[in-house]
């Protein structure tokens, strides 16, 4: 269940949209009565997302690129840009790539793809967003993981990449600071029924242990990081910027270290089947 802000009249682009974590945050906007533009690579989930939107009542807009691509990046914001007919006051940047693979047997375009996708991809929709921000006022939320800040096995290209993009949101906060515009990451714990939780814990075995390994005893949902979201946005956090905010029901305090150990297992367990 969604809780309430008002975001009527406000423009919110969410780059990665389509699917899981990020579309549910679009969704939040567009019941908060925001007018929602949502990117990603595949038409059809673009149009899907967007379909999504218009029935929440939002006036909704689809742009599809990939975000390794940096002039595509740039022709998407001219596009979105045209729709919204003004500044951007909320940018979510979460596209992102996952699979568990130890360093050993990725090869090297492996590790460039995940790069490429979460750290080089946040930059370049960082970089081409900055003339279409509302300054002052807008704000900006990266998506990281807990991978940021918590070495795991089977995750190197992702704990390297999302250190870097939380590393570009304290950046941003001090070189953006000046603008008046907020930069902050979320960091989404253990998310039920998303993609990233299908990579990483492909069986009942391991879902399970995931959940047994949070705090509050439970994976979040994509609502609640939509209220995070919404929270980090609205006028009330406007002196907050440069934050990186789990919101994992403490997971990343401990409990993401243990599951990981046992991931490791039982992984290396059914690859060895
Ligand atoms: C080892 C793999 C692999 C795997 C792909 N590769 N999957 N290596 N194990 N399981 C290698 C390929 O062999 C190839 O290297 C290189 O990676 C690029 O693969 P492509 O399929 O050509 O790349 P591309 O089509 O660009 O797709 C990118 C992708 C894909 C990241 C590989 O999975 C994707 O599009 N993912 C988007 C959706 C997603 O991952 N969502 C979850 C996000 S969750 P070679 O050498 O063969 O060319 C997340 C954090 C979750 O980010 C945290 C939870 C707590
Ligand atoms: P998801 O459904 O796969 O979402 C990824 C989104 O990014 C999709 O819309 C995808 O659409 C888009 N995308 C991927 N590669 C892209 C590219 N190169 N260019 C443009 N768009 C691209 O995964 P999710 O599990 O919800 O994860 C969403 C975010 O939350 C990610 O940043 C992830 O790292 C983070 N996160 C997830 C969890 C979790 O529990 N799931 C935990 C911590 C952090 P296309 O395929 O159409 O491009």
């Amino acid at each position: 269940m969604s809780i309430q802000f008002d975001f009527s009249g406000k423009n919110v682009f969410v780059v990665g949209g389509t699917s899981g974590i990020n579309l549910g945050i679009a969704c939040g906007f567009a019941r908060w009565g925001a007018k929602v533009a949502v990117a990603s690579r595949n038409q059809e989930k673009v149009d899907n997302a967007v379909a999504t939107l218009t029935a929440l009542g939002a006036q909704a807009f689809g742009v599809t690129f990939d975000v390794r691509q940096f002039e595509d990046v740039e022709q998407g914001f001219v596009q979105v840009a045209d729709f919204f007919d003004g500044d951007i006051d909320v940018l979510i940047s979460g596209a992102a790539g996952n699979f568990p693979s130890r360093v050993n047997d990725m090869s090297v375009n492996a590790i460039r793809s995940v790069l490429e996708i979460d750290l080089l991809g946040t930059f370049h929709v960082m970089k081409a967003s900055h003339g279409y921000l509302k300054k002052p006022g807008a704000s900006v939320v990266n998506i990281s993981a807990p991978q940021a800040f918590i070495p795991m096995t089977h995750q190197a290209h992702v704990c390297s990449a999302k250190a870097g993009v939380d590393m570009i949101t304290r950046n941003l906060s001090m070189e953006w600071g000046t603008d008046g515009i907020r930069v902050n990451s979320i960091v989404p714990g253990p998310i039920h029924g998303t993609e990233g939780m299908a990579r990483l814990a492909p069986t009942p075995e391991l879902e399970k242990s995931v959940t047994d390994s949070v705090p509050l005893g439970r994976q979040g949902t994509v609502d609640d990081i939509a209220n995070a979201a919404g929270m980090l946005s609205s006028e009330q956090s406007s002196y907050i910027t440069g934050a990186i905010l789990p919101v994992d029901g403490g997971w990343s305090q401990s409990g993401a270290t243990w599951f990981m150990a046992n991931m490791s297992t039982m992984l290396d367990k059914m690859q060895a089947k």
